[in-house]
């Protein structure tokens, strides 16, 4: 608590070259910065927050092959991989390069919709990693490469009955 009232007596107010320049730490944004640039008294005073998405909680259910759903909780910038882990979710061998993309273990299968609307693309190390995994389809992902959104909240991504270490290749 006397962190977060120190935050609120935080004011950095600096001037660049003959713009006024101010940043403020506020408790009624507490976790969030404002920056305001005021260029001239004719321009109106712009605003913006960073940070508010973060922290935020993402739902997402594993499908099994046996048709089984484990439910859990990621937070916006996990990977499907930290979810999994966080969760201490049972899946034999899931993950066993802890991310460092040389296993293909965290293999996950997207149903289409959703897989079009990952917002990246994988990679070629990634693709190159997918071509050893079991069960490939046109929808597969590394896990670890999905970092989770606000818009993935309720994402069902199905575990595939087999997995491949591609390191004991
Ligand atoms: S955890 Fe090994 S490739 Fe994703």
């Amino acid at each position: 608590m006397a962190f977060a009232q120190n935050l609120v007596r935080c004011s950095i107010k600096a001037a660049v070259s003959k713009n006024h320049f101010s940043l403020a730490k506020t408790a009624s944004n507490f976790g969030a910065y404002q920056l305001s640039t005021q260029f001239n008294s004719l321009q109106p005073l712009r605003t913006f927050s960073i940070g508010s998405q973060l922290h935020q909680d993402v739902n997402v259910t594993f499908l099994r092959a046996n048709g089984q759903k484990i439910q859990a909780k990621g937070k916006v910038g996990d990977t499907l991989l930290d979810v999994v882990v966080n969760n201490h979710i049972d899946l034999d061998g899931f993950g066993a390069c802890e991310g460092t993309l040389t296993c293909s273990t965290c293999h996950l299968i997207f149903k289409v919709q959703d897989f079009e609307k990952l917002p990246d693309k994988a990679s070629d190390e990634e693709l190159d990693m997918l071509d050893l995994a079991y069960e490939l389809t046109d929808t597969s992902r590394l896990g670890c490469q999905i970092t989770l959104t606000k818009d993935m909240d309720g994402l069902v991504v199905s575990v595939p009955a087999t997995i491949n270490d591609a390191r004991s290749a």
